[in-house]
């Protein structure tokens, strides 16, 4: 019976590992998705990474410092979903929205 509880609690744990690496592994999944996407459809106006030297527009919020700023998750998305002028639409889907708050979160760290 000890034996058992133990197999047992020695199982669990090791699923909880794989899952968090599974939690781990879909995350950097997000990021470079939302990385790719930055680069596509935000770096002609935003400096999206530390690697950008520009062009970029002036007094746009480069991601470095969206990440780093109080904003949360739900401000971005709801700026993604429906930005002001002088920001135009980006199509952008769920997803992809998800992605990119993902990669802008990252520079929060
Ligand atoms: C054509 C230029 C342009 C493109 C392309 C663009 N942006 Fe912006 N973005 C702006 C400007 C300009 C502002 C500043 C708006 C302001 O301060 O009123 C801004 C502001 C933002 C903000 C800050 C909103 C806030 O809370 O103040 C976020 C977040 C943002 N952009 C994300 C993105 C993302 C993600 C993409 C790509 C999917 C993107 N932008 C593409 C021009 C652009």
């Amino acid at each position: 019976m000890r034996k058992f509880t133990s197999v047992s609690i020695a199982m669990l744990v090791g699923a909880m590992l794989l899952q968090g690496n599974a939690a781990v592994a879909q995350g950097a999944r997000e990021r470079i998705a939302g990385e790719r996407l930055s680069r596509d459809l935000c770096s002609q106006c935003h400096i999206v990474s530390e690697t950008q030297r520009g062009p970029a527009l002036d007094g746009v919020p480069s991601f470095l410092d969206l990440g780093r700023s109080k904003r949360t998750d739900a401000q971005l998305r709801a700026w993604l979903t429906d930005p002001h002028p002088p920001m135009p639409k980006v199509p952008l889907s769920e997803r992809e929205i998800f992605s990119v708050i993902a990669y802008i979160r990252s520079f929060s760290d």
